[in-house]
């Protein structure tokens, strides 16, 4: 189908959409109605939206971002069944105990989640991370946890089917370029169980450097479990994105 908009490359910003501007974006994106030009993507940048997603952007009730291929958007109630589903492997959850996974636990989580998105002042932003055809297929947030010190929390998780496609990496790229931005945060830092292969690397692409590791800090599943801590500053953030800048 013809494309008929331009679409414009906002590096470093962000938008906020209604609900429904954002289920006519991405049904604009399906139908291919919304251009798409990946030559004009960064992994920093953000690329949003037709002209008239962006005069209707005045709406501001939704955040969203959008990367080359994913977007990043604010939960809705009608999401946890599609959330729950992305936590339903057994692959996915060998690092997570018993009761972690059981559908009232995530239903608390996604009731918190929810509720970060009416926050005022907000100092959560846990995303839905969707393909471009709507398809949910994961979460990647950061948290600040104490503002006084300008420190987040991070995290984030897809569904197995989605694993080895350089999503994650591609969606917390775009969060941290905003997080760093748009939300003055000086460090971000996650942590995982140390024997967490797939999270430990994706940390490491992202340029957080390891900085230590618990010993036995959770008992589950039969055994002790160590925690790998990973942290990024705002400062190596920037070098590494005027370093990739100057590859390019
Ligand atoms: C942690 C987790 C999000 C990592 O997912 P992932 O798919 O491995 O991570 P990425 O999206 O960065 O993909 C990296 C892989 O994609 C490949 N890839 C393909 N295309 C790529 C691209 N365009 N860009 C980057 N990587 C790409 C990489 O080579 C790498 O492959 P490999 O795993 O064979 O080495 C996932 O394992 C997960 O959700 N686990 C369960 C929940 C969990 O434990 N979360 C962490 C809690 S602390």
């Amino acid at each position: 189908m013809a494309k008929k908009e331009p679409s414009y490359f906002v590096p470093g910003y962000h938008l906020e959409f209604s609900n429904h501007l954002v289920d006519k974006l991405l049904d604009a994106i399906q139908r291919a109605e919304v251009y798409h030009e990946p030559q004009k993507c960064t992994n920093f940048g953000f690329h949003v939206a037709s002209p008239s997603a962006l005069k209707l952007s005045a709406e501001v009730k939704m955040f969203i971002l959008q990367t080359e291929r994913l977007i990043l958007r604010d939960f809705q109630p009608g999401h946890f069944d599609a959330f729950f589903a992305t936590t339903n492997d057994p692959e996915y959850q060998q690092f997570y105990a018993e009761e972690e996974m059981t559908r009232p636990f995530w239903q608390k989580i996604f009731t918190h989640i929810l509720e970060g998105t009416t926050e005022t002042p907000r100092t959560s932003y846990q995303l839905a991370i969707c393909l471009s055809d709507g398809t949910l297929i994961g979460t990647c947030g950061v948290r600040t946890e104490d503002a006084l010190n300008q420190q987040a929390s991070f995290g984030c998780a897809i569904g197995r089917p989605f694993w080895g496609h350089g999503y994650a990496t591609e969606a917390c790229r775009a969060l941290f370029e905003f997080a760093f931005t748009q939300l003055s945060i000086h460090r971000i830092y996650a942590d995982t169980k140390a024997k967490n292969g797939r999270a430990r690397a994706l940390a490491e692409q992202l340029g957080m450097q390891l900085e230590g590791i618990l010993r036995e800090t959770q008992f589950f599943r039969g055994v002790w479990w160590d925690t790998a801590v990973y942290s990024i500053l705002k400062n190596e953030w920037n070098t590494r994105k005027q370093d990739a800048d100057k590859r390019r």
